[in-house]
């Protein structure tokens, strides 16, 4: 694997709309970014990635889009966007922004377009297809629930295909004319100083053709989108263009976010002649999750966090550099989804930042996370906003789930979980706007702010802030950047512990997810000493052993003393 520039680097996704407001009307914008990027500072992250601020009807918050090349009014203007640019570089940061390519807006104007002749060249820049047999072109169902089809407005046979929300039509890949359209986006805005893209969804944009039927998965007779992609093939055409049209003659840094992945195909995604930089793990998102429906899924133990953690670092090893995650503004929060209920404090909270951030590869921070923001909790299903959760809902209720039960099962899953205002004070709002904000802030943010932890170095905020020192470490960031990740002990329940294995040093990572403590001998490290580098807890270190207490974490480092 070949040493880039960004390896030694920390990530943190900025989800817009809820980060700052500076002009209150209930939405974050552009300029409550710039004037938290001092605050981003202080914590450490080197690359922010901001969720869309493109023009939008917001059906899907901004990944429906209705112009790639104006920023949307809710946000600000273009030059407030070139002036965000301006103060990240002059602090070090590089941004990227979100590539929504799959799909676009049905209010672009490519779709208008389409509507008014959908046999005239913006016609082929989606897919339209005709009834057979009175049928819809096929059966498969669209993330967000429903067949992927719906009729083209204003014809009278016709029908559009999206795989998510009905207001986000699918691009039509297979026409070099969107593609180069779409080029040109990329090559306009890497221009403009961007280091690069998170890319969203991107797995969707090879679609298995002619249109057909897979076998049914439930009783509305569709068939998943994910057993559909498995059957579409040539994807790297598509992606090998971008790479090599847009991304590396721009040396742009990018992320992908790859569900689905096909077998044996990760070198293709992410080695060092990649189609993009890294791409998300989500193999711990993954886990738990049901085909049927979040009715059906099971939280993950910390068992199965560690498996799932070390199985994706087996997989990468070698190849190249994965992009690592607990939460995004599509998950629950980390802490609430991996933590049992008994380790859901700032303890417990610590812990799991290190058990991931020291796993290889680009750690990613979401917002709020470094606070260790938690799901809030909702009374009523009205208080939940995002498209795809009321479709669970529905599905809850239809299954035979209570009310109350179809509420505690989207309480878990909404992505609004992830989405609610960030939570910088103890004020009105969580000092978030001085309106109302968009979505409810949630009742935790006197206990959970920015304000009462920055500053206290016992504080989640400065754990992290610990951990993004850790990696740039001048003694140890050679081992924590590139040592091979080495499972310990991995069949003991409830610990979580690996090596980083370095030429002539090693670290080791030991995280007790129980309530009672644990011995952990050391395993044979010759003439090294060991060294405590971090806890989130007093520490004892033997010569032969570590004593965990309940729920802590240490990291230990093994070296040679010099001469
Ligand atoms: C990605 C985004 C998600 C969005 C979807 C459609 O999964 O992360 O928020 O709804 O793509 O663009
Ligand atoms: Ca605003």
């Amino acid at each position: 694997m070949e040493r880039q520039w960004w390896h030694q680097k920390t990530a943190y996704q900025i989800y817009p709309k809820s980060f700052y407001d500076s002009n209150g009307d209930g939405i974050g914008d552009i300029q409550g970014i710039i004037e938290k990027l001092d605050y981003l500072q202080e914590l450490g992250v080197d690359i922010l990635w901001i969720s869309p601020m493109y023009l939008s009807p917001c059906a899907d918050q901004g990944y429906d889009i209705a112009d790639y090349y104006q920023i949307d009014p809710r946000f600000g203007t273009m030059e407030d966007m070139v002036r965000l640019l301006e103060e990240a570089k002059k602090r070090g940061l590089y941004v990227l922004m979100d590539l929504v390519v799959n799909h676009c807006s049905d209010e672009h104007s490519w779709f208008r377009k389409a509507c008014q002749d959908p046999d005239g060249a913006y016609g082929q820049y989606f897919y339209l297809a005709e009834k057979k047999d009175g049928r819809l072109p096929c059966n498969w169902r669209s993330y967000f629930g429903g067949p992927v089809w719906e009729p083209l407005p204003g014809s009278e046979d016709r029908y559009y295909l999206h795989v998510f929300d009905k207001k986000q039509p699918d691009l039509n890949w297979e026409n070099p004319r969107l593609r180069r359209e779409i080029e040109d986006m990329i090559n306009w805005w890497l221009d403009k100083g961007l280091a690069g893209f998170r890319i969203d969804a991107i797995i969707n944009i090879k679609k298995p053709l002619p249109f057909t039927d897979y076998p049914a998965d439930r009783e509305d007779g569709l068939c998943d989108m994910g057993e559909v992609l498995k059957h579409a093939d040539g994807i790297g055409e598509f992606l090998g263009e971008l790479r090599d049209r847009c991304f590396r003659p721009h040396k742009a840094f990018t992320v992908g976010e790859v569900f689905n992945l096909p077998p044996g195909a990760l070198a293709d995604f992410m080695g060092d002649n990649g189609y993009f930089s890294s791409i998300f793990d989500f193999r711990q998102t993954e886990e738990g999750k049901s085909a049927k429906g979040w009715y059906d899924n099971r939280t993950p133990t910390p068992d199965d966090y560690k498996r799932c953690c070390f199985e994706s670092q087996r997989k990468a090893d070698g190849i190249g550099y994965l992009s690592n995650i607990i939460e995004n503004h599509d998950e629950p929060r980390g802490v609430s989804h991996y933590l049992p209920k008994e380790g859901r404090h700032e303890k417990g909270k610590k812990l799991l930042a290190a058990m991931y951030f020291l796993l290889k590869g680009l750690p990613f921070i979401y917002q709020g996370q470094e606070l260790g923001m938690e799901n809030p909790v909702y009374q009523s299903i009205t208080q939940i906003d995002d498209v795809g959760s009321r479709d669970e809902y529905r599905r809850c209720l239809e299954v035979g789930c209570s009310e109350s039960q179809a509420l505690e099962v989207v309480s878990h899953y909404t992505r609004d979980n992830g989405r609610t205002p960030f939570q910088w004070d103890a004020s009105e709002h969580a000092g978030f706007t001085k309106g109302t904000p968009w979505l409810a802030v949630s009742s935790d943010y006197r206990t959970i702010n920015a304000a009462s932890q920055i500053g206290n170095g016992d504080s989640v905020f400065s754990f992290y802030q610990k951990l993004i020192r850790l990696r740039k470490d001048e003694t140890w960031k050679e081992t924590i950047l590139y040592g091979e990740t080495v499972p310990y002990r991995e069949e003991e329940p409830n610990l979580m512990a690996y090596l980083r294995q370095g030429e002539d040093q090693t670290i080791l990572v030991l995280g007790n997810f129980s309530g009672e403590e644990k011995r952990v001998p050391f395993p044979a490290m010759g003439e090294k000493e060991a060294s405590l580098l971090l806890s989130n807890d007093q520490a004892e270190i033997g010569a032969n052993e570590a004593v965990l207490s309940p729920w802590q974490c240490m990291v230990i480092g093994f070296r040679r003393q010099p001469e």
